[in-house]
């Protein structure tokens, strides 16, 4: 029975092109992004080690990190300042920026 329901589901999910990814707005999530930059780097490519880069990381794990420090899932201090104030769209439109920056290490 669990496996039609899963069956149905999905189906449904695909003949109406739902996208599974996060649907961010980089332009927006640019314009979000200023307080980010000084840890982060503008682009995403931290200068400091101890600060992860976020560029080119995937969509959907970059939402989902902001989403579970929001939620206190992912604990982190710093973080967990850093997001409280922010909405779901905005936590997709950060994501959708820094995941279209270009990660200094990365050839692609
Ligand atoms: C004061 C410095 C600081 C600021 C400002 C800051 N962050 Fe962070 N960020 C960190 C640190 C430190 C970590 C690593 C935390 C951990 O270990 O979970 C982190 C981790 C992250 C991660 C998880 C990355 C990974 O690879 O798992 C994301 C996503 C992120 N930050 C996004 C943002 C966004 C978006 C903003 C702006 C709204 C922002 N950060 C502002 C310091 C900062």
């Amino acid at each position: 029975m669990n496996r039609m329901i899963t069956f149905v589901a999905l189906s449904l999910a695909l003949a109406a092109g739902t996208p599974v990814l996060a649907a961010g707005n980089a332009e927006a999530g640019k314009a979000k992004s200023a307080s980010c930059a000084g840890c982060h780097g503008a682009d995403g490519n931290s200068p400091t080690p101890g600060f992860p880069k976020l560029a080119g990381q995937h969509e959907d794990y970059l939402y989902h990190s902001l989403k579970d420090y929001k939620a206190g899932k992912r604990k982190n201090p710093i973080m967990a300042g850093q997001v409280a104030n922010l909405s779901d769209q905005d936590m997709k439109d950060l994501a959708a920026f820094f995941a279209r920056r270009k990660g200094l290490n990365q050839k692609y």
